[in-house]
């Protein structure tokens, strides 16, 4: 199917992130800030997983809270929900609906191959995995789907899900004539991959940083934990900053290029033979810069649960006609209507 611009002619976007509580500097540079950047460019669709958010154990007043703290946190960002969609997920029902149909196409051997999911499940026994976490990719495609997206901003870790998302798009336009717009990966050179500072051979995550306190920074660490935990952060043995350079060294760089907007030769050129604390002194004020409006912005932004609440199903009800005009469409081709 021909890639249908949005009525304003421009592209869609639509992109996710889930609402599992501690959210890092990898998601804002990976993503969030980029779908800031580029609102006016594309017709944005940003969502709030919350059905993927059930994959791993999660108490319930926790979900419902952290719903609103990441409603709160991309606004406080800088999304506009004037300007884009900014939904929870199980608001629109067609997500749940599609993703059935598309799981009974998805061979399991795909999911089989999915690293998220073997890095998720190999911490928990077998008898303790959900089969969510397994379909997982399966109810990603139909988001995407869904919306006839053109592209998917997103980090480097979710460039195998977009794939699979494509195969799956392709495999059923070919059985059933062109039901799916087939969706593009967007993956900015800066920030794609941050990795975690105690482990820089280990990409920053929500889930280790759950048991691991300097493996990243969240976006509401105050400038105190910020300095705390770069000052901490695992370099290698020199005292200076030499290249070819160790992970550690290499990802306090990438995070202040990103930050900072700055291209890698003249940062490389900026801290080439200074000591690794002149660095990580850099590194910790340019996040603190960026972080300190956000987080002023959150905590008036979160005040109000009601406001946050409305904002979040206007939307839903804004674009849900688009959801479920694509549901009927394949439930037509399958079968189902
Ligand atoms: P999630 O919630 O884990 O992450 C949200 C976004 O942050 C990016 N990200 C990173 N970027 C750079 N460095 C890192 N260390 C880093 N860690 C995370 C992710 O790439 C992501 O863009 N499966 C998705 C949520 C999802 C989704 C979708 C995304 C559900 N449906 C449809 C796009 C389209 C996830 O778990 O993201």
């Amino acid at each position: 199917m021909a890639a249908m611009p949005a009525a304003n002619g421009k592209a869609r976007v639509f992109s996710g992130i889930q609402p599992s509580g501690f959210l890092h500097i990898g998601n804002f540079l990976g993503a969030i800030r980029n779908w800031v950047r580029d609102q006016d460019r594309y017709d944005n669709i940003f969502c709030i997983v919350d059905l993927h958010a059930l994959t791993l154990p999660i108490e319930p007043g926790a979900l419902r809270e952290q719903r609103l703290d990441l409603a709160a946190t991309l606004i406080a960002a800088g999304i506009d929900p004037q300007r884009s969609a900014l939904f929870l997920q199980s608001d629109v029902s067609a997500h749940s609906e599609l993703a059935w149909i598309l799981e009974c196409f998805t061979p399991m051997g795909w999911l089989e191959r999915m690293t998220a999911f073997k890095e998720k499940a190999g911490r928990q026994s077998d008898e303790r995995v959900g089969a969510g976490l397994f379909n997982y990719p399966a109810l990603m495609a139909a988001d995407i789907l869904l919306y006839d997206t053109n592209f998917v901003p997103v980090g480097e870790d979710q460039r195998q899900h977009l794939e699979l998302t494509r195969d799956l798009a392709q495999r059923l336009n070919k059985r059933y004539g062109e039901i799916f717009v087939l969706p593009e990966p967007l993956i900015k050179q800066a920030g794609a991959r941050i990795m975690g500072l105690d482990d820089p051979e280990k990409k920053m995550s929500k889930s280790v940083a759950a048991g691991a306190p300097g493996h990243a920074i969240g976006l509401m660490d105050p400038p105190d934990a910020v300095r705390r935990k770069f000052a901490r952060a695992q370099t290698d043995t020199e005292p200076a900053v030499r290249f070819p350079a160790g992970a550690g060294v290499l990802n306090l760089l990438e995070i202040y290029r990103t930050v900072r907007e700055l291209d890698p030769e003249a940062v490389r050129a900026e801290f080439e033979g200074r000591q690794y604390s002149a660095l990580k002194q850099a590194v910790a004020e340019a996040v603190i810069e960026v972080l300190a409006p956000l987080q002023a912005r959150y905590r008036t932004v979160r005040q109000d649960d009601a406001a946050l609440l409305r904002t979040l199903k206007e939307s839903a009800q804004r674009i849900e006609p688009t959801a479920r005009a694509t549901l009927a469409r394949v439930q037509r081709a399958v079968g189902l209507r």
